[in-house]
């Protein structure tokens, strides 16, 4: 690294202890996981408490307004913390990540002068030479930028094992400013990481003990990377590549928007036994009008097309998605359409979202805007829709048998924890030996947000799932 930074006289890197603290998507996830794995080699090690770290950085998200007032109380109780560390002769850099940062880096420094570093999501590469600058002047270091390709250019290879699933990042950033949206503003425009720096991190990740990888985005099925030859692949070549890979057992991908599910992604669906039959797939509105409001790029009738053909590639496919209520303009009417294409479709899991305004988007500004009471009562209403879709998804795997991934250790002595092909979390009794491993698995009992089950004999053949599994309600 040639900075000399945190280095003993015998070029030991002294031990220095660093808490992160992550909200938002999974792309902040695997943003934290990278911090980390940038600032390794100055010696820095996660720790579980900002409590005696030398260290804080809060990776942030601006997705919804209650975000960014959390990373503004959360600051003021680190602020007492680092007096106190500076008061006994040490001292804590605090640095603020992510996207709050991108958006609100000049407020940050405003409203709190004891943040040391502000970053962007694609300058964070370049952290430890922030670290090194920080430590050298009085204000903070700012860095806003986004030149997004370097970024990954310069992530270290040998990253930390994620474990036995993990992240990979394939694209980053947003072109199509729905009118609600921070995204493209904080992320920045569509970038598609090649191919084969793809293949190689995942390759990585398996040889560090991955099984399951899912590949995000923020628009992850806009993928459009450079493939061998100079071609340009699509995310359904990308995946097709990643299923080659030995001891991957299974792939994932996550965000997708509906406009971008191509016939090539499409018939992974059905080619590609890895690709894991649970899609999120993000719809918002069951209403035309606020489909068009939003900016969105289709129509309800148009999703309901997509997912029928999603279902045809891959009958077992069950789909989870993100729903707004109130957007500016969305009447009760709007609303009555949006509970119809709940009732239509059959979700096994959704996240829904009372409409926040964002300060530079077009629906901040707009007319319309529905009261938040209207609001409220219009999320209450879907939400029990949803959780009464998601029990049934659960309740219809009781009696099926299907390969679970077992991830770790359960919480009682002796079980053992995994996931089934739909995401969901699989308790059962059986040898830790196993974590790892795909095994068999007959539910017996479904929770909220859960399954239980018995290990199947392992030698016993293994059921044919799609055989056994019937297409969700
Ligand atoms: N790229 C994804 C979603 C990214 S943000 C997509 O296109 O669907 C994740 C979810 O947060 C969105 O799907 C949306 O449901 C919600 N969301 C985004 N901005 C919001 C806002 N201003 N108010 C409420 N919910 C919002
Ligand atoms: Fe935001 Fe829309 Fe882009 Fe998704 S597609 S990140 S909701 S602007
Ligand atoms: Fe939040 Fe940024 Fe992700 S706003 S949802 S952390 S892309």
């Amino acid at each position: 690294m040639g900075l000399g930074l945190g280095m003993t006289a015998n070029g030991a890197a002294t031990r220095r202890r660093l808490f992160l603290r992550t909200w938002g998507c999974q792309m902040n996830v695997y943003d934290s996981g990278r911090m980390a794995d940038v600032l390794a080699p100055l010696g820095y090690a996660p720790v579980d408490a900002p409590e005696g770290a030398d260290m804080v950085i809060l990776n942030t998200c601006h997705i919804r307004e209650k975000a960014s007032e959390k990373l503004f109380s959360e600051l003021g109780r680190l602020r007492e913390m680092k007096r106190e560390r500076e008061a006994a002769g040490a001292g804590m850099v605090l640095a603020v990540a992510g996207c709050v940062a991108q958006a609100e880096g000049a407020e940050i420094t405003r409203r709190a002068p004891w943040v040391d570093i502000v970053l962007g999501p694609q300058t964070y590469h370049r952290l430890p030479e922030m670290v090194a600058r920080a430590s050298r002047a009085a204000g903070a270091v700012i860095e806003t930028e986004m030149p997004v390709e370097q970024k990954f250019d310069h992530l270290p290879e040998g990253a930390a094992s994620q474990g036995i699933t993990a992240f990979l990042t394939v694209q980053e950033g947003c072109d199509k400013f729905c009118s609600f949206c921070v995204v493209p503003y904080t992320r920045g425009a569509e970038y598609s990481r090649p191919a084969a720096a793809v293949l190689a991190e995942a390759r990585r990740l398996v040889a560090a003990g991955a099984r399951e990888i899912t590949l995000l985005g923020q628009n992850v099925n806009a993928y459009h990377g450079e493939g061998p030859g100079g071609r340009v692949w699509g995310l359904g070549r990308l995946l097709r590549a990643l299923a080659e890979i030995p001891d991957l057992l299974r792939l994932r991908y996550t965000t997708s928007h509906p406009r971008d599910m191509d016939e090539d992604l499409i018939a992974a669906h059905r080619d590609v036994p890895a690709l894991m039959p649970y899609l999120h797939l993000p719809v918002q509105s069951g209403s035309d009008r606020v489909l068009a409001a939003m900016n969105r790029g289709h129509t309800a009738a148009e999703f309901l097309a997509v997912v029928e053909r999603l279902r045809e590639a891959r009958p077992d496919l069950a789909l989870s998605s993100d729903f707004i209520t109130g957007h500016p303009g969305e009447t009760a009417a709007d609303f009555a359409q949006t509970m119809a294409l709940v009732e239509r479709v059959g979700f096994a899991g959704a996240y829904s979202f009372k409409y926040s305004p964002r300060p530079g988007t077009p629906a901040a500004g707009a007319p319309l805007q529905v009261p938040e009471a209207e609001k409220d009562a219009r999320l209450q209403a879907l939400q029990a829709l949803l959780r009464e879709q998601q029990e049934a998804f659960n309740r219809s795997r009781i009696g099926l048998t299907m390969p679970v991934l077992l991830t770790g250790p359960g919480r009682h002595p002796g079980q053992v924890a995994g996931r089934s092909p739909w995401l969901q979390p699989v308790h059962l009794l059986g040898p830790a030996a196993l974590i790892g491993r795909e095994v068999p698995v007959r539910i017996l009992a479904a929770h909220p947000n859960s399954l239980s089950g018995l290990l199947l004999a392992e030698d016993a053949p293994s059921p044919s799932l799609r055989a056994e599994e019937p297409a969700p309600a």
